[in-house]
This record gives C-alpha cells, structure tokens and sequence, in this order.
C-alpha cells in the first residue's frame, strides 16, 4: 500500500524541523508522544503522503511513506546489513530481473532480500539461506513489515548454504545467486551447480583478501567467466544557495563487489588476452586451500546474543502489533 492518502496500518516517517526522524505505524485513537508534546494518529490517517502535520508544541513535522532506502537504515539488525548504494550496484550488475529465480545467501537481517524481493517481483522466486535461525527470524520480521505481508517469492531456509541448496533446488535451475558472507569461495560447487548457463554469480565482501580468494578460487575451478571486481563510493552533496560542494563527512568502505558468470557444461573459457602481471602468482603467492576463516580475523565487528535476542523480541511484538491494525481497505486491496 505504497499510494494514496495515509491509512490504518501504513507506516510513516516524521521528520522534525533539524531531520530528526521518528516512524509510527497508523493506528486509530493513537498517539504519538515526544517529550515536549504528541501528534494524534487520527489527524494524519486520510492526509496525503508528503503533508506536514503540526504538533502539540506547534512544531511542524514533515509525513511521508518511507522509502526502502529509508527502511533498510532504520530497521532493527542482527547482522550488519547492505547499504542501498550496493544493493542498488547489486540488483543492476546481477541482472536481477522481474520473474528471476534468485539464491541468496547469508539473509542476516534481511536489507538485500527485500531489493531482491522487489527485483523479482510477485512472479519471481527468491530462496535465501541463512545459518543462524534467530537472524533468519529477524529478516523475516522485518520483510514482514516492510511489505505488510509475507512476500509470496520469498522462500528462507536454515541452514549452511552448500548443504541446503541442493536439497532446496534443482540442478541448472537457477538464473543468479548472490553471496553476502564471510567465505563465499567454499560455496562456488554448489551455487555453480545449481546456476544455469550464463547465470550470473555475484559476492559482496568486505576485506580485499577476500576478494582475491573468491577470484582466484573461481579461475582454480574453471567453468566460470574472467571475474570483474570494484567498488562504488558515494559522496553526499551540501546544497545551499552558494555553498554548493562535496559533503565533509562520506562513507569510506562499505565493500566489494565481484561478478563472474557460470558457462556451459565442459566449456573451457578462451585464455585471457592480458597475462597476468609479472610476480602476480610468484613465491608469495598463497593458492586457496582449506584455512578457516573467522569474523575476527577480517576485523569484523561481532554483535553479542542478548542483544540479537532483544533484537527479535522487539520485532516479534512490532510484527504482532502490526497484525491487530485491521486493514480498513480489507484482503485484496490494491498496493
Ligand atoms: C553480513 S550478513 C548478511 C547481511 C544481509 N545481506 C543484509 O543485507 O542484511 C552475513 C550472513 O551470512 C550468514 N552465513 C555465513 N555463511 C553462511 C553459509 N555458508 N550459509 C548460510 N548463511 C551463511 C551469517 O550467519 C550472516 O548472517
């Protein structure tokens, strides 16, 4: 439900005259309370999308459907999500298009699954995998909210991506695969099994060494294409009246990205037409074996299980309260 004047149930973002923003879920005869005053629910549901509501205080708060870009950043996380900015690089450079059939793997807190779910659309198919039950459980909440109900392409199984996806999908049957994990050079087998000819492969990671194993991994293994890897930096704008320029602050690193594409069964692809540079593969180089990679040795940052826990219990009650709001426009009314 995405157009038309505000109703029950929609979600609304308010933001204050300094960009602080707050969002509510509409319900009647409620309230929204900060500490200098409220704004009724009421005197928002049936107001057009874009209004600006006045407050109790007399302060004016802007109201408009938040954006999924908007959502990603604001929703409760297990797992360190997506940033937009590659999500959008994903969905393009993957090719995920309306009807795809999709795997994706880690879910954690589910930011990519809902651009990939809005990619492949009610006709597409999106079977994401994820080890850790409770992180699964957290996507799954948040989807739930996001899109007002369960996403009818959405499949999410527990469990370790190369032992699931065989049970969960035929062979040749998939069109792309997109990896968001600590080591996806372990799952090139599998996804290379169940990916069509020409489907493509895409992996977001976050370290460098990372990244070279993935490439190199998939070239020891063959049957994949030359993989092309980069990243994408976005540099936020000041606009105001002569003050026109880059923003200070910016968004480093995010991570990479690494595509390469499955070919046809006993197809060796041609040999590159540029050697690799001189002592690219000499003495210290290390070819992939079987180290155990760990969170901690990437440097990534660990979030504890109480606070995962609190996490879903929050969740679990915005999903249950969500549900109580009866649909005023009933089952069946138009998105
Ligand atoms: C960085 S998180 C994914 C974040 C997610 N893309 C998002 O935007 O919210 C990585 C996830 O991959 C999961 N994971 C790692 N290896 C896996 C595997 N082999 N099979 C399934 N899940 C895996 C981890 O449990 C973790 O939740």
């Amino acid at each position: 439900m995405r157009r038309g004047p505000f109703r029950v149930g929609d979600r609304v973002q308010l933001t204050d005259s300094r960009g602080r923003m707050h969002t509510i879920a509409l319900e009647a005869g409620k309230q929204f309370h900060t500490h200098r005053g409220h704004i009724k629910h009421d005197d928002l549901i049936g107001m057009p999308d874009g209004t600006v509501i006045t407050h109790s205080s007399g302060a004016e708060y802007l109201a408009l459907r938040p954006l999924l870009s908007d959502y990603v950043l604001s929703m409760p996380r297990g797992a360190q999500v997506v940033y937009p900015k590659d999500a959008g690089q994903i969905v393009t450079m993957a090719d995920i298009f309306p009807g795809a059939r999709v795997v994706e793997a880690g879910v954690g807190s589910g930011a990519l699954s809902l651009s990939l779910l809005r990619a492949v659309g009610d006709g597409g198919q999106l079977f994401s995998f994820e080890r850790r039950e409770d992180f699964a459980e957290i996507a799954r909440a948040n989807a739930r909210i996001f899109f007002g109900e369960d996403h009818p392409a959405w499949t999410v199984t527990v469990g370790d991506l190369v032992e699931a996806l065989p049970q969960t999908v035929q062979p040749g049957s998939i069109d792309r695969v997109v990896l968001d994990m600590l080591a996806p050079w372990e799952c090139l087998d599998a996804v290379g099994e169940a990916l069509a000819p020409g489907g493509v492969l895409i992996c977001y990671v976050a370290t460098a060494t990372q990244l070279s194993r993935v490439a190199e991994t998939a070239r020891d293994k063959g049957g994949w294409t030359e993989p092309q890897a980069w990243e994408s930096m976005v540099r936020d704008w000041h606009l105001e009246g002569l003050s026109v320029r880059p923003e200070h602050r910016m968004h480093g690193h995010t991570g990479f990205l690494i595509t390469t594409r499955k070919l046809a069964p006993g197809t060796t692809a041609p040999l590159r037409r540029t050697r690799p540079a001189p002592g690219a593969y000499g003495e210290d180089y290390t070819p992939p074996n079987d180290e155990v990679w760990t969170a901690e040795d990437l440097g990534e940052r660990q979030i504890s299980d109480k606070r995962v826990r609190r996490t879903a219990r929050g969740l679990a009650a915005q999903v249950e309260r969500d549900d109580r709001i009866p649909d005023e426009d009933g089952p069946g009314a138009a998105d």
